[in-house]
């Protein structure tokens, strides 16, 4: 076993501009387990490994420390258009005069002259402190409100027009949402990155992205076994314990967490598995190039699915919120949005003073 994978066999992914991305990233958020400079150094062995993808944020605080990494490691071997970084805009910077400072901020902490994407990382400017626990509330939180975040679309589509970035996505967003996104956008997102593992596989969401050329990019693809406590409930279901899961990795003889991965390559989206090990995270790259799941075991795949979002988003609600379920407009509507208009988007409940409505 040697410890660079063959990028020539990783698969590419081809985006609705025309470009390529990698089918597979690295995910840089060492949530409270890894420190920034133990994130770092694992970028700098999986770039060395054959990581092109590296997934970055503003919010994870190590970007100075990866842009480090990147400076070092771009030279004769790794060129800077083999590699393709992503970044993603913080809560508290979607006013639209704020986005073009975030994104030069982001740009001169990884030392790059431009992003490969950025991504508006929650559809919410709802600000809460890094690490904080579930139930902390900001009272300044507001529910989704579209015009506000086109406005913020739009600053993010001048960074595109002025170079600094190459694609623009959404990330934690709704079919509702996204439709709507869809219908007044200039520069419709290339990607949309999701919550994505075998226990939760999203389905209709994945298919909208598909039917709209919207390149989804899975997170937390092993179902995040070391996330904080904050994250966990006790109804959460373990991917790399569901038996299944199991059978399926004995047959092959590999980790569990590797079959969430092929899985996760083979039905097309891109996942960002996150690792400090550098056994893990060689295993991760190599495994979507070799020794694929049947079309059985992709199929019996199927019948893990559990609905289990273990990222619910909590510190994101507003006051009248009813629960995090809000969040995700699980029965088709935003709240305080009241329904279709004739054009096919949606009517938005108004208070007179033009303010928007949240559900009660
Ligand atoms: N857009 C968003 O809102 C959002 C939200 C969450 C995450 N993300 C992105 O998605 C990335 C990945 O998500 P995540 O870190 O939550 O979850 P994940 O990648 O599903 O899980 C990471 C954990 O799995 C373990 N692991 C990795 N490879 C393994 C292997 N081969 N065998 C056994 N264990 C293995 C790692 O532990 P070891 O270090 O011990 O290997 C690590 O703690 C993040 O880093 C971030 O870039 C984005």
């Amino acid at each position: 076993m040697t410890d660079f994978v063959d990028t020539e066999r990783i698969p590419h992914r081809t985006l609705y501009t025309g470009s390529e991305m990698p089918g597979i990233g690295f995910g840089t958020f060492g949530s409270d387990a890894s420190s920034g400079e133990e994130v770092a150094l694992s970028v700098s062995g999986a770039m060395r490994a054959g990581y092109r993808y590296i997934d970055c944020a503003a919010c994870y605080g190590n970007e100075h420390l990866i842009g480090e990494v990147i400076r070092n490691n771009v030279n004769a071997d790794i060129l800077r258009e083999e590699l393709f970084v992503l970044s993603k805009l913080w809560n508290d910077k979607h006013k639209p005069s704020d986005v073009a400072a975030a994104c030069r901020k982001t740009l001169m902490d990884l030392k790059l002259e431009y992003l490969d994407c950025y991504l508006v990382h929650w559809p919410f400017p709802n600000y809460h402190p890094p690490g904080c626990g579930a139930d902390i509330r900001n009272p300044d939180s507001r529910p989704y409100i579209h015009e506000e975040f086109m406005d913020t679309w739009r600053a993010m589509e001048r960074l595109v027009n002025e170079g600094l970035v190459r694609h623009i996505g959404t990330s934690n967003v709704t079919i509702p949402k996204l439709r709507l996104i869809l219908r007044d956008a200039g520069i419709k997102p290339a990607v949309n990155q999701m919550e994505l593992h075998p226990c939760f596989q999203q389905g209709e969401l994945y298919q909208f992205c598909v039917d709209h050329e919207i390149q989804p990019i899975g997170y937390s693809p092993i179902g995040s076994p070391k996330r904080p406590e904050r994250d966990r409930t006790p109804d959460d279901i373990a991917d790399i314990e569901h038996p299944v899961i199991i059978e399926i990795a004995k047959r092959h003889d590999i980790h569990p967490a590797l079959i969430c991965l092929k899985w996760a390559s083979q039905r097309g989206q891109i996942p960002i598995p996150f690792s400090t090990k550098k056994e893990n995270y060689i295993a991760n790259l190599r495994c979507v190039t070799e020794d694929p799941l049947t079309i059985d075991e992709m199929e019996n795949i199927k019948s893990v699915e559990r609905n289990c979002r273990l990222i619910k988003g909590q510190v994101f609600l507003w006051s009248g919120a009813k629960s995090w379920l809000d969040l995700w407009d699980i029965d088709g509507t935003i709240p305080g949005w009241t329904g279709y208009t004739r054009d096919g988007g949606y009517a938005h409940e108004q208070n007179n003073d033009g303010s928007n409505t949240p559900r009660q």
